[in-house]
């Protein structure tokens, strides 16, 4: 039966990757996958890390099965890592939290959950977003709808489009939205504007489901909860799912969590119940050493503080790539809008949405071994001191043609 299988083809983002490793050209710059690099260009293991592994190692006293739903020390890390300690939604018990394969691991699992629970559930998503969120959630056997989200025009949100489309929205509805960071477009809600989001979820009697895979790549640990905060205060019902493999830089760990607020203690149980079999189904029970390090870290003051330190410098690393980006375009007089290159620091997180289309994304392919995603969008932590001067001359050169 294997004779007549047609190959897939490569996945827009990861397929990046194994073709970036496939150049020989001994310039290529890959900007592609979402993969934090330091100024050397590597993505080491944080110290943080190293010392909660060192520690793991000399305590760990057995590999016995974690439970379905992973350990109970790792949940509450992350509870009290998503909301404040005064939060009704923890005091009430009204959150459960489960240890989840990374972000992508916890949305596939949320899908199954809708799919078997709340099978006439729709699940909303931004255009743009994560090319991934669709096949998870179509393979899940979740029907999807899609909501306007960027202005590519103004490089901003386009609020009005948005809440107007969201009136479409039935109760019991899901709708995904990207906690901080949005990828691919960097362009975030204000303050102001999650209050008008999660208002009009609760008007719909909707569910919010947060994508938080960037918690602290933005503003800060608690400055990138503003969207979190708000929906957990006016929405009973909420869903998120979590990464680790940015801001710990735990990539290969695989290690994320999912997070199920109900309007009760009883009814949360009763979701956690639902998602243990799930889980069960599915893979069993999660691996143990990412959910190690990272309760190790958030339990451990000091480094939690060493933590917090190297989160803000990889904030602070990408921020200053955008500026040097911008500023080298506009050494090259190269507007990449009508409003020039400032747009570019004001996104937030990783990536940057360039603007720039199809075509100049296959040139500097071609011609330069520059690799970015084909929406535009370029990893910012990708550049460094070294390879900026030639990302510029590539992006003038494709872009002046
Ligand atoms: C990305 O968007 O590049 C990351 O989330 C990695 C991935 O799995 O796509």
């Amino acid at each position: 039966m294997f004779e007549n299988v047609q190959p897939a083809p490569p996945d827009p983002i990861l397929g990046l990757t194994e073709a970036f490793k496939a150049d020989t050209n001994p310039d290529k710059i890959n900007l592609g996958v979402g993969v934090y690099k330091d100024a050397n260009g590597t993505t080491p293991v944080l110290e943080s890390v190293k010392a909660a592994e060192k520690t793991l190692l000399e305590t760990e006293k057995t590999k016995a099965y974690l439970p379905i739903d992973g350990s109970p020390a790792y949940s509450d890390a992350i509870k009290a890592l998503l909301f404040p300690a005064s939060s009704p939604v923890v005091a009430e018990g009204r959150a459960v939290t489960l240890h989840a394969p990374s972000g992508t691991g916890a949305l596939r699992v949320a899908g199954e959950y809708l799919a078997s629970n709340h099978p006439e559930s729709r699940i909303w998503m931004s255009t743009p977003t994560w090319p991934n969120h669709a096949p998870i959630f179509t393979a899940a056997g979740v029907a999807q709808e899609a909501y306007p989200y960027y202005d590519a025009q103004g490089q901003k949100l386009d609020i009005d489009a948005m809440l107007a489309a969201l009136d479409g929205v039935k109760a019991g509805d899901v709708v995904l939205l990207h906690g901080c960071c949005h990828n691919p477009s960097g362009v975030d809600p204000t303050p102001e504007q999650w209050v008008a989001i999660a208002d009009k979820l609760a008007e719909k009697k909707a569910v919010a489901l947060l994508d938080f895979a960037y918690q602290g790549f933005g503003s800060g640990i608690d400055e990138d909860s503003v969207g979190l905060h708000t929906l957990a205060e006016k929405l009973p019902e909420l869903i998120v799912c979590t990464s680790y493999s940015k801001n710990f830089s735990l990539y290969n760990e695989r290690i994320g969590a999912l997070t199920f607020v109900a309007p009760s203690a009883d009814a949360a149980k009763a979701v956690l119940s639902q998602v243990k079999t799930v889980i069960r189904r599915m893979y069993s029970n999660p691996p143990a050493h990412g959910a190690g390090i990272v309760t190790t870290i958030l339990n451990d003051a000091s480094l939690r503080a060493r933590w917090e330190v190297e989160l803000a410098a990889m904030r602070e690393r990408i921020q200053s790539m955008r500026s040097k980006l911008a500023t080298g375009l506009d050494q090259r007089s190269v507007q990449l809008s009508a409003t020039g290159n400032g747009f570019l620091t004001t996104q937030r997180g990783m990536f940057s949405f360039s603007g720039l289309n199809k075509d100049h994304v296959q040139k500097l392919r071609a011609e330069y071994a520059i690799y970015i995603v084909g929406s535009g969008r370029i990893n910012v932590a990708g550049i460094t001191d070294n390879n900026v001067d030639r990302l510029c001359d590539a992006i003038a050169a494709v872009t002046k043609n």
